[in-house]
């Protein structure tokens, strides 16, 4: 199969790594990919977001698939694209990735499918805001209605700060804000693979969004993960797929937008019950990384299976009895002002070990060949291990290898905190 991967993270290193891996993949070009990529795939450089250049690129490789990494190009209209040109594609079209573009058109859908969410408010006046506000009460979670790249939440208990985010947002042009019920259980992030009628969920995953230990500071894309989560009921996946994925799949169909793609459930397991907090069409990051670190069995038969609609001919997906930790390592000044430019060393000592990996997100080549830092978050450490206490303790041993200037990371990442619930 030959397959074409859009994206330039740490998650598309770790989707272009579960590819390569497998017997059924004989060509991978990852556009524009990352340096990480280049060691395994074929790196090309073209703008992922436009619908043009993909389609043209797809052509020229002839691809049998594309799979479709960050949100971005989705929005673009991409998927739509190349399903017009009669490529195979895994990834949603524009109308359906509507489900994580708009929040407010997540809940209307969520409503019509009886899927369990938290309670929200869409308001668009700073009035509206205030009572929102004040209905809900502390701690108060306020979002951006559009795309944020998981950015545009404001989770606090101080009520200037949430109400300074929601003022924000309605600044901008056409600005919407939702306001929503505080969730009070752990989260979990479910993924599952769709091919608008049939859906299979992968191994529950956990990720840290904040950028200190014990959830401290700014969000940020992500900072870590672990897979499986030792503290949720082992059907966590079937009851995802019943109570949330397949309601939400039959009401795009029945509306004429068939879900096909990766629906990322980001839910809250609370004290009244599972509750949907957001959903994402694509693989999230960092949790993919782990995810897939777990995966034995084939991933380009499953997206192609889902891309041409035939996922009930494929088994369900079989992991590996090791559990995954993932740790983010960022650059000095992320989230905010992150620096680049710095040399990163160790990286081949922390592959030293056969259960440790580590996948690129922003880093690039000098102009002696070193490689650099490029971006906010770095590099993320995947390690396996007989259970998550082991895995994290690797993928630490691994992290305390790798070295540049301002070099940053959380040290709870998977902490039992966080994993004896
Ligand atoms: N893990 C959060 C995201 O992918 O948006």
């Amino acid at each position: 199969m030959k397959i074409l991967l859009l994206g330039s993270g740490a998650r598309e290193h770790a989707l272009a790594r579960a590819l390569s891996r497998d017997p059924e993949t004989t060509e991978l070009v990852v556009a524009p990919g990352n340096p990480g990529t280049a060691q395994i795939a074929t790196n090309l450089f073209i703008d992922p977001n436009s619908p043009d250049e993909v389609v043209t690129l797809a052509r020229e490789m002839g691809a049998d698939l594309v799979v479709v990494g960050p949100e971005a190009p989705l929005v673009a209209g991409v998927a739509d694209a190349l399903r017009q040109a009669d490529i195979a594609v895994f990834g949603p079209s524009k109308a359906a990735a509507r489900l994580e573009g708009s929040k407010a058109f997540a809940k209307e859908v969520m409503a019509s499918a009886h899927v369990p969410t938290a309670s929200a408010r869409i308001v668009t006046s700073p009035d509206q805001l205030e009572q929102a506000l004040d209905e809900f009460g502390a701690p108060y979670v306020v979002k951006e209605d559009g795309l944020a790249a998981g950015k545009g939440v404001v989770v606090t208990s101080d009520r200037d700060a949430a109400l300074k985010h929601g003022l924000a947002c309605l600044e901008r042009e056409g600005g919407a804000v939702v306001v929503e019920d505080y969730l009070d259980g752990p989260e979990a992030s479910v993924f599952c693979v769709c091919d608008g009628r049939t859906v299979r969920a992968l191994s529950p995953a956990q990720d840290f969004k904040r950028i200190g230990d014990g959830d401290a500071g700014p969000n940020t894309g992500g900072m870590g993960s672990y897979t499986p989560l030792p503290w949720a009921p082992d059907d966590l996946g079937q009851q995802v797929i019943e109570q949330v994925a397949q309601p939400v799949v039959d009401e795009m169909a029945r509306r004429g937008t068939p879900f096909i793609g990766l629906l990322y459930c980001g839910l809250a397991l609370t004290s009244k019950g599972m509750r949907v907090v957001e959903f994402n069409v694509r693989f999230g990051d960092p949790e993919t990384q782990a995810v897939l670190a777990r995966l034995d069995s084939s991933l380009p038969q499953l997206l192609h299976a889902a891309a041409v609609g035939h996922l009930d001919q494929v088994a369900e997906p079989r992991w590996s009895d090791k559990a995954a930790v993932d740790v983010v390592i960022s650059a000095a000044g992320y989230p905010s002002t992150p620096t680049t430019g710095d040399v990163i060393t160790g990286i081949e000592q922390a592959e030293a070990d056969p259960d440790v990996h580590v996948l690129h997100a922003g880093t690039a080549r000098n102009d002696d060949n070193e490689l650099v830092t490029a971006g906010g978050r770095v590099l993320s450490v995947v390690a396996l291990g007989e259970d998550v206490a082991a895995a994290r303790a690797k993928a630490y041993a691994a992290v305390s290898k790798i070295k540049f200037d301002g070099a940053y990371h959380r040290s709870d990442i998977a902490a039992p905190a966080y994993v004896e619930r």
